[in-house]
């Protein structure tokens, strides 16, 4: 009988360390550890006289040839979060940035009737299938704030439009920007939007639909996480203010539905990545396994310490976020890319120079460099900031 049970008991034991021993391919999160971070921000107050404060959120695409484009959510005048334009930069080394072109720089309307009051969150999206870009963005309506809420940005709007040319000949474009308001698509609105409630919806709040991160599922399937914020008054629901959920379609451009796999769609669960304080997700793949996510958000409440860095293996169901560190803080991640070898070998100095790792850390199996762009605040000036983060999945 004993001898029974301690061989079942060896049994379990040998499953178990070779489960340890190799893990299924991305079952682990990769840790994220900043391991360079140049000692002055890339893009500053003197490098553009006419925005006043600064850049908050946006992405970093990587060019075939290499480069770097940049659109970002330009602050430029006041009111301030209230006058705005998404600005477009490059750069052939993620150091220097230089601007190229303004989109959809918008009206500042603060009646409440413009939808393209403020222009925000914007992306550059890739459709493989139509080898063409698209930008998508958010518009607000805009307003002084009452007992409804705070209104400089409500009922955000999700809008979009391809270039007008394939590949990324498309990003040179200005995604039709002479005439965007009748022809940038609504790929995704807030449901049954009321400015003075009621809230029925979790994950959908006075801000509106504020952030819409596209990406393609295994299955060809598009899903996108996107955010609200709860800036009505009284905020009705518990947790945090700033949670985030999912949408999926068919297609880039939509029909998008709210994810709900256990009833109607528009009363989506929230995705809890950090308890409802997430702006901002930017969804990429994985290097420890190309097929899983991991994602990058601010994280509100903690812009002191870092930013929050998430995994899931379906890019449906999401594991709780981690902290990345960095030593400025972070406003707002602008996604993670993948270092080349090339740039590997051109960083490599630095990155032992600075300190975090060692040249057989550097070297290690199982682990990748990836730039990790991001946005702080400064007090007057919200900056521009590159950085290396190293992915280790031993
Ligand atoms: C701003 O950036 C420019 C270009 O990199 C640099 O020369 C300048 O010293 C920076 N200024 C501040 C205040 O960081
Ligand atoms: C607050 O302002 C908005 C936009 O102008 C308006 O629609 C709403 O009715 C106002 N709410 C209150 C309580 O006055
Ligand atoms: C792909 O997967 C998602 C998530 O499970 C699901 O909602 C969607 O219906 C699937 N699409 C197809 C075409 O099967
Ligand atoms: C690099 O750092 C690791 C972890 O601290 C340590 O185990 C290893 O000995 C170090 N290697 C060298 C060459 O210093």
């Amino acid at each position: 009988m004993l001898s029974r049970i301690n061989l079942a008991g060896l049994l379990l034991l040998s499953l178990l360390l070779l489960l340890r021993a190799a893990p299924a391919p991305g079952a682990r999160c990769p840790r994220a550890t900043l391991v360079y971070q140049p000692p002055y921000p890339q893009i500053n107050a003197s490098m553009d006289a006419s925005n006043h404060h600064g850049i908050e959120d946006g992405i970093v695409v990587r060019r075939r040839d290499g480069s770097f484009l940049l659109v970002g959510a330009e602050m430029y005048g006041d009111p301030v979060w209230v006058a705005m334009r998404l600005g477009v930069w490059a750069s052939i080394d993620g150091l220097a940035w230089r601007k190229i072109r303004t989109l959809r720089q918008s009206s500042a309307n603060f009646d409440g009737t413009d939808i393209h009051s403020s222009s925000w969150g914007p992306f550059f999206l890739y459709d493989s299938k139509r080898d063409t870009w698209a930008l998508s963005y958010v518009g607000y309506r805009g307003a002084p704030s009452n007992a409804s809420g705070w209104l400089s940005n409500f009922q955000g709007t999700i809008f979009s439009q391809y270039a007008p040319v394939t590949g990324d000949a498309g990003l040179d474009s200005d995604f039709g920007d002479a005439h965007y308001r009748a022809t940038d698509r609504i790929v995704l609105q807030p449901d049954d939007f009321r400015v003075n409630g009621p809230w029925p919806y979790v994950c959908q709040g006075l801000q509106g639909t504020d952030s819409f991160y596209a990406y393609q599922l295994p299955n060809g399937t598009w899903a996108a996480l996107v955010g609200t914020s709860h800036q009505e008054t009284p905020d009705a629901w518990p947790g945090g203010k700033w949670p985030v959920s999912l949408a999926t379609a068919p297609d880039l451009m939509g029909p998008w539905t709210r994810y709900n796999p256990h009833g109607p769609a528009p009363a989506a669960p929230c995705v809890d990545l950090n308890g409802g304080f997430s702006e901002n997700p930017i969804v990429s793949h994985r290097p420890d396994d190309p097929s899983a996510y991991h994602l990058v958000i601010d994280w509100i409440g903690r812009e002191g310490e870092g930013f929050g860095y998430a995994c899931s293996q379906d890019g449906v169901t999401w594991d709780p976020a981690t902290m990345v560190k960095t030593p400025t803080g972070c406003r707002t991640p602008f996604g993670l890319l993948p270092m080349t070898t090339q740039e590997v070998d051109a960083f490599a100095a630095a990155i032992l120079a600075y300190g975090v790792i060692n040249a057989t850390q550097l070297h290690a199996p199982n682990t990748a460099l990836q730039w990790a762009f991001y946005t702080r605040n400064t007090g007057a000036w919200e900056v521009f900031q590159t950085s290396i983060v190293q992915l280790d999945w031993n």
